[in-house]
C-alpha cells in the first residue's frame, strides 16, 4: 500500500478529521492539499478535543511528517495562531510540519473583497466562511495579483509584489465598497514580514518531498477538506468552495498522481448537513431536523453557524462517491440517529414529475428535486460503545446495508462517537 485518501462525499463536516486521525498510525506522511482555514476538522482522543483548520491532523502525531501541499491557500497569521495553539495544548513543538512554496497566500484584501461581494449578493450570498478563500483562489487563477509562499519568504520579491498589487487592490475595493479604508503596502509589509520570518524554515518544495517519500516506500495519507458536493467543478455551483474538494483535487493539489493511491475512502455522515447557501433537497425544517442538530452538535467548527440538517441523500452521496472515485465508505455519526422512531434515506429525486437517480448539474433543477424516500425502522439501543458489526441492533445494520446499497460502495468503517476509540472496523 502506497497511499490512502480520505474524502468527504457530502457538503463537508463528514468527520474526515476523525477518520484521518484513526488511519494516521498506519501511515508516515499526512498531507493537506486543498482549501485553507475554511476547514474545521475535529479530532478527539485521551479526553482531549483538537480543532484543526489549516494544519493536517498528522500534527497530533509528532513522529509523523505533516505536509501542507501547493493546492492549499494559507492565511499566515491564522496558520501561526493555530500552530501556537496546538503546541500549547500539547506542551510540545510541532517539528515535522512543512509547507509548500507553491501554496498561495491569503492577504487582507481577499477578505475585504469577499465581504463586499457576499454583501452585494444579498439573499443569494454563497454563505462563505469569509476567510478570503475564494478571492485568493481567484487571484491564483488570474496570476497577476497572486503571491505564493515562495514569493512571500523572499523579502525583496514580497515588497515588490505588494507595491504592484496593493494600489490596484485599493481601486477594486473602493469600487466594491466606497466606505472601505484603503490598505497600506508598508503596513502589510511590516506585519507580514514577521509571519514570513517564522514560516521560512518550514517552506519547501513539497511535491519533490512527497515523491522522495514514495520512492522510499513511505505511506502517504491524503486528508481531504470540504466535501465532494462543494467541488468547484463538480459540486452545486456557485454554492461551492473555490477548489476541487472532491477526489479530483488530489493530483492537482499535491503533485502526486492519483494512481499511487490504492485506497480511496469516502466519509459519509449518516444524515446530511450543509453550512451556507444552496439547494438541499432532504433538508428538514421540523423537529427532527432540530433534534439531529442538537444531538449531533451541528454547529460549524469554523464559524459557529448552525448547520442545516436533513436525511441522508443517497443520490447526492452516490454522485460524490462516483466523482471522487472512492472504493469504500466510512459512515460517521451513526449514533446521532439513535432514538428516532423511523429513518428516511433519499433514494431518488422527482424533478418536474420525472423520477431520476442522477444528480442534476444545475442548481435550479436540484432546487426543484423532491426526494423519494425509503423508510426504515429506527433503533433505541445506545450504540456509542459498539465494537463490532454483529453487536449493532438489527435496525442499525439494515440502515447501513441500505446506505451501502444506495451509495454503491461497501461500508468499511463505522463511527459511533467522536472519540478515536468509538469506531467499528468492518
Ligand atoms: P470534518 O470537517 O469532516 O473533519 O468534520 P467536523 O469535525 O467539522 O465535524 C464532525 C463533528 O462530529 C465533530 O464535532 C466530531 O467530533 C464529531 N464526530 C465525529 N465522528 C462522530 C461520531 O461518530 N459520532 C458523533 N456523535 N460525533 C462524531
Ligand atoms: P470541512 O473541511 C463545511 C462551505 C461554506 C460555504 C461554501 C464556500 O470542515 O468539511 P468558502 O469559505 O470555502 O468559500 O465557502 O463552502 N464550506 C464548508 N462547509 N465544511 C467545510 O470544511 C467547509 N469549507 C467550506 O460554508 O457554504
Ligand atoms: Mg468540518
Amino acid at each position: 500500500m502506497a497511499a490512502t485518501a480520505v474524502i468527504g462525499l457530502q457538503w463537508g463536516d463528514e468527520a474526515k478529521g476523525k477518520i484521518v486521525d484513526l488511519l494516521t498510525e498506519d501511515h508516515d506522511v499526512v498531507v493537506r492539499y486543498l482549501g485553507g482555514n475554511n476547514a474545521g476538522h475535529t479530532v478527539v482522543f485521551n479526553g482531549k478535543t483538537y480543532k484543526l483548520s489549516l494544519l493536517p491532523a498528522g500534527v497530533l502525531h509528532p513522529e509523523k511528517t505533516s505536509v501542507i501541499a501547493g493546492g492549499v491557500v494559507i492565511n499566515p497569521k491564522a496558520f501561526l495562531e493555530e500552530l501556537d495553539s496546538i503546541e500549547k495544548q500539547n506542551g510540545a513543538t510541532v517539528d515535522n510540519l512543512v509547507v509548500s512554496d507553491r501554496a498561495h497566500v491569503i492577504f487582507p484584501w481577499h477578505q475585504l473583497e469577499e465581504a463586499a461581494l457576499e454583501k452585494a449578493r444579498k439573499d443569494e450570498a454563497i454563505g462563505t466562511t469569509m476567510r478570503g478563500i475564494g478571492p485568493c483562489y481567484r487571484d491564483k487563477a488570474g496570476r497577476t495579483h497572486a503571491i505564493r509562499m515562495g514569493d512571500f519568504i523572499r523579502p525583496d520579491v514580497f515588497r515588490r509584489r505588494l507595491e504592484e498589487i496593493v494600489p490596484q487592490k485599493n481601486t477594486i475595493i473602493k469600487a466594491l465598497d466606497p466606505d472601505a479604508t484603503p490598505l497600506s503596502a508598508d503596513a502589510i509589509y511590516e506585519e507580514f514580514q514577521a509571519y514570513a520570518d517564522r514560516l521560512r524554515p518550514r517552506i519547501t518544495d513539497t511535491t519533490a518531498l512527497l515523491h522522495r517519500e514514495l520512492k522510499a516506500d513511505k505511506k502517504l495519507l491524503f486528508e481531504g477538506a470540504q466535501g465532494s458536493l462543494l467541488d468547484i467543478d463538480h459540486g452545486t455551483f456557485p454554492f461551492v468552495t473555490s477548489s476541487n474538494s472532491s477526489g479530483c483535487g488530489i493530483h492537482g493539489g499535491s503533485g502526486v498522481p492519483e494512481r499511487v493511491i490504492d485506497r480511496m475512502i469516502g466519509v459519509v455522515k449518516a444524515y446530511t448537513t450543509r453550512v451556507g447557501g444552496g439547494p438541499f433537497p432532504t433538508e428538514l425544517h421540523d423537529e427532527t431536523g432540530q433534534r439531529i442538530r442538537d444531538v449531533g452538535r451541528e454547529y460549524g467548527t469554523v464559524t459557529g453557524r448552525p448547520r442545516r440538517c436533513g436525511w441522508l441523500d443517497a443520490v447526492a452521496t452516490r454522485y460524490g462517491a462516483m466523482i471522487s472515485g472512492v472504493d469504500c465508505i466510512a459512515v460517521a455519526l451513526l449514533d446521532v440517529l439513535t432514538g428516532l422512531p423511523e429513518l428516511s434515506i433519499c433514494e431518488a429525486y422527482e424533478i418536474d414529475g420525472e423520477r431520476t437517480t442522477d444528480f442534476p448539474s444545475h442548481i435550479d433543477d436540484l432546487a426543484k428535486a423532491k426526494p423519494v424516500y425509503r423508510t426504515l425502522p429506527g433503533w433505541t439501543e445506545d450504540i456509542c460503545g459498539v465494537k463490532k458489526l454483529a453487536d449493532f441492533p438489527k435496525a442499525a445494520r439494515e440502515y447501513l446495508d441500505a446506505l451501502a446499497e444506495l451509495v454503491e460502495r461497501p461500508v468499511e468503517i463505522i463511527s459511533v462517537g467522536p472519540d478515536r476509540e468509538q469506531t467499528v472496523i468492518v
